[in-house]
């Protein structure tokens, strides 16, 4: 469900129009309702209360300082992938002992790091990142503990770009290769298993997909308990779809109820990372059109915002609902909404039937996760603002870059 309402013909996040959104911040702009974070975060803690559960939040999918530290308060913990990501939480007030660091390409130096920041424990995407992790920690006289990403060849029947438990993907570890593994980690005193996981891919809309991974970790699991091991946790990772068209994902209840299933009675704590479930319908872009212009039979309205500004479209071919901010009574016509940018893969949306005209004001939906974090300088065009709204009130989360800051980290060479 978005994020968005109208209210006689205008649209409004929480109380606060986005007309007056747009006049106080400019356009384009990034915008987040709080309590749409915080619903989607409690309906997580409810669905899973009867499971001993960690909720990591994905920072990947929206990493702005002010929203990790909501999430923080909400007693999140945090799923990271780049020692940027930890610095992050720490910014935020989040406190290293709940956060997961996952990642197929974890440098030394950001290993070393988290190791003397005391993180709650690494994903481990190959034998290689073990043999770095264990030796980091010796040198730090340390043992860290450390959960396996199995790989688990399934079809999360997602987009393939975002698909990441496909033996094909470069992600986790094939099931051959883990049982010798196991043995190796129990002969090196500087890292302990506590457990196994794996992530399939992400805007999955389908259980299926997430419960056969789960009956090969069990399968895993129980090998490793005949053996001897004994493990804590499983890792079931992010992946939770939404519906930005017509999708039809499992609610967090059902999700959580299907997992309670297969885990039963066992002795184990779920760790789950969502990103998108939190934070993806609890955003939007805002955008003005600049031009209305023809090409043949083909209508474009070219808006402010661009693909340096929200990616998806261009990357993914990904549909997001684009909504007129202030609804027209005239007829609607079909448009591709473009950006400025000089690349023909620049759309927000192609075919969309809207009444619009140069100046109107139009709202991209859902575009709260893998948006401004996916956002760049292409162009040399400066990333937009970001405004958490409450209730009344909205709140600048980051300000509008300008041309200084970007310039700043150059350097000219001729004299
Ligand atoms: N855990 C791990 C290890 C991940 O790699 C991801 C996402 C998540 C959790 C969170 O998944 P989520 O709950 O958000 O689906 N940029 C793409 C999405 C890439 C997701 C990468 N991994 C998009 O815009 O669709």
């Amino acid at each position: 469900m978005s994020c968005l309402h109208y209210r006689d013909h205008e649209l409004y996040v929480e109380h606060v129009s986005l007309t007056n959104l747009a006049r106080e911040f400019g356009t384009p702009c990034y915008l987040y309702s709080r309590n749409a974070i915080e619903k989607n975060f409690c309906a997580f803690m409810e669905a899973f209360a009867e499971i001993p559960h960690r909720l990591c939040y994905a920072v990947k999918s929206n990493s702005n300082i002010a929203i990790l530290q909501l999430l923080a308060s909400m007693d999140a913990g945090f799923d990271i992938v780049s020692l940027g990501e930890l610095q992050r939480i720490i910014a935020a007030g989040g406190h290293p002992k709940k956060v997961v660091f996952s990642g197929v390409g974890k440098s030394s130096h950001d290993i070393e790091e988290a190791i003397k920041l005391g993180i709650f424990c690494f994903n481990v995407e190959s034998e290689p990142e073990l043999e770095r992790i264990a030796k980091l920690a010796a040198n730090q006289n340390k043992t860290v503990d450390i959960m396996l990403r199995i790989n688990p060849d399934i079809d999360a029947k997602t987009h393939s770009y975002i698909s990441t438990g496909l033996r094909d993907n470069k992600f986790g570890m094939e099931l051959a290769d883990l049982i010798p593994l196991f043995n190796k980690i129990g002969g090196i005193s500087s890292v302990r298993l506590i457990g196994i996981g794996s992530h399939i891919g992400s805007q999955i809309t389908e259980l299926e997909p997430f419960l056969l991974a789960m009956d090969h970790l069990l399968v895993i699991y129980a090998t490793l308990k005949e053996q001897g091991i004994k493990i804590r946790y499983i890792n079931i990772g992010g992946g939770l779809g939404i519906t930005y068209r017509n999708e039809n994902p499992p609610s967090v209840q059902e999700y959580a109820h299907a997992l309670q299933k297969k885990l039963g009675s066992l002795p184990l704590t779920l760790i789950v990372e969502p990103g998108r479930s939190i934070i993806g319908n609890a955003g939007v872009l805002l955008t003005r059109i600049e031009y209305i212009k023809t090409s043949g039979d083909k209508r474009f309205a070219i808006a402010d915002a661009g693909m340096n500004d929200l990616l998806r479209p261009a990357l993914y071919n990904a549909w997001q609902d684009i909504m007129p901010v202030v609804k027209r009574h005239e007829p609607k016509l079909q448009y591709d909404i473009a950006g400025p940018v000089c690349e023909s893969s620049d759309f927000l949306g192609k075919e969309r039937e809207l009444a619009i005209e140069p100046g109107d004001l139009l709202a991209i939906d859902c575009a709260g996760a893998y948006g401004f974090c996916m956002s760049s300088n292409y162009n040399s065009r400066c990333r937009p603002p970001e405004i958490l709204v409450s209730g009344h009130e909205a709140y600048l989360i980051r300000r509008r870059e300008t041309i200084e800051d970007t310039i700043a980290l150059e350097q000219l060479v001729m004299e």
